[in-house]
């Protein structure tokens, strides 16, 4: 009956594809890339084997990792109208704001990569472009990201080192001093390399369905990626470990949180980094993440604010209110912590989230436009405005 249509309001129970990318089970907690269970991930493999392995769908061979890293290290450096443009930016800007503008920017730059210019069907007939577009996302991305922490803090860019791997080449380029021989810390590296790992992909989040609704018309990648950057820019998703921070501050000691969880469940203020759609249980990354805290803490300093995050973790999971709505930690209540300890300012947290999301968003792009069943998204809606009416003049309109 075409007339018949499910009112299913933010997609909360429709599943809109097929997908053998990631797998979650929210009742009881689990997470897998490609069957594999993130703790096993997290633990011994990489961030770039990691990217490989939701892009292409198989953990790489020795000379397929190989190859994938020295192309993608290949691909690090953007071009200076990109940097041009994010210098064009106040200093206070967003970086958030100034990652996803420059993002958008890097679709102007490839016309073979453009759609309007090179064929429609540029990204469904030819792997070769295809690929090219997901060596230069994957390498410019970090580099991107660093360009925008460079220009809010008034210092230059730093061109990436191609002799680091890929998450110290990062944190150099984003390092006050970055000179020469400058090497990171290879624990912060290390505990880093496992959040992008723990944030590369979660199936269809608010962000991930957003770059295969955008992807579904057969945009470029550059232009899908902003889109789905501006969905994860909102503070109930990536925007969600900054806003933990500014709630952890607000707090402010231990003795608060009993104040403030009453005022949670007046629903004055939410819990930020608690509740997630699809985990009725603790979240599998926090449990990693509430882990690496502790290890960076080793390294930087405790942040104080953790005994803050762990009170309220412990009064909320022992009371009715939480824990009957099955609100748990989710991925973004540890992480800005870890963030902060590191030195990285708050409003830089969710470009954090962003860069090691890229490879989930490729990943699922790449799905979509390989899918046969593939079509421009269109969903429908219950309308219940007016009926038909006729115009009425301005002067009669009173
Ligand atoms: C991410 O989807 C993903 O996979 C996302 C993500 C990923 O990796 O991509 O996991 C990353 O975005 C994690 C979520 C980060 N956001 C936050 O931490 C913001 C705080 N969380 C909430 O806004 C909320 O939990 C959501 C948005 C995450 C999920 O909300 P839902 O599933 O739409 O649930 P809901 O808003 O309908 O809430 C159900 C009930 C409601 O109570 P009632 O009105 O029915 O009485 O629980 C309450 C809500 O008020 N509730 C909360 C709460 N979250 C839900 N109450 C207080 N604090 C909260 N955090």
């Amino acid at each position: 009956n075409p007339g018949l249509r499910l009112f299913d309001p933010a997609y909360q129970n429709t599943a809109v594809c097929r997908s053998t990318i990631c797998d979650i089970d929210g009742d009881r907690g689990i997470l897998r890339y490609r069957g594999y269970p993130i703790e096993e991930l997290a633990e011994k493999s990489t961030f770039l084997e990691v990217s490989y392995l939701l892009i292409y769908g198989e953990l790489p061979t020795t000379a397929q990792l190989d190859m994938w890293t020295g192309q993608v290290m290949r691909h690090t450096f953007i071009h200076t109208r990109v940097q041009e443009l994010m210098k064009s930016f106040n200093y206070d800007a967003h970086p958030m704001g100034m990652f996803i503008s420059s993002v958008a920017a890097m679709s102007t730059f490839h016309p073979e990569a453009n759609p309007a210019l090179a064929g429609n069907d540029i990204y469904k007939n030819n792997v070769r472009v295809r690929n090219k577009q997901i060596l230069r996302l994957m390498g410019k991305i970090p580099t991107v990201a660093a360009s925008c922490y460079r220009h809010r803090i008034g210092r230059d860019f730093n061109a990436p080192r191609n002799d680091l791997s890929y998450t110290e080449n990062f944190l150099y380029m984003m390092d006050h001093l970055s000179e020469k021989n400058y090497k990171p810390n290879p624990k912060l590296a290390k505990a880093l390399d496992v959040l992008f790992i723990l944030h590369a992909d979660h199936e269809l989040n608010c962000s991930t369905a957003a770059m295969r609704h955008i992807g579904s018309s057969l945009v470029d990648p550059y232009s899908a990626v902003a889109g789905a950057a501006a969905a994860l820019y909102g503070p109930l998703h990536g925007g969600a470990n900054e806003a933990v921070l500014r709630m952890l501050e607000d707090i402010g000691t231990v003795e608060k949180v009993s104040g403030f969880l009453e005022e949670v469940k007046q629903r004055k203020r939410k819990l930020m980094g608690f509740g997630h759609r699809v985990y009725k249980n603790y979240d599998p990354r926090a449990k990693i993440i509430r882990k690496i805290a502790y290890e960076v803490f080793e390294v930087c300093g405790k942040e104080p604010l953790i005994e803050v995050a762990i009170e309220l973790e412990k009064r909320a999971l022992a009371d009715e209110f939480f824990t009957a709505k099955k609100l748990y930690p989710n991925v973004d209540f540890y992480s800005g912590l870890i963030y902060k300890a590191m030195g990285f300012p708050t409003d830089f947290f969710p470009v954090l989230f962003a860069i090691p999301r890229v490879a989930g968003w490729l990943a699922h792009w790449v799905e979509s436009i390989d899918d046969k069943d593939a079509k421009i998204w269109r969903p429908r809606q219950v309308y219940t405005g007016e009926g038909r009416r006729a115009y009425v003049p301005v002067d009669a309109r009173g």
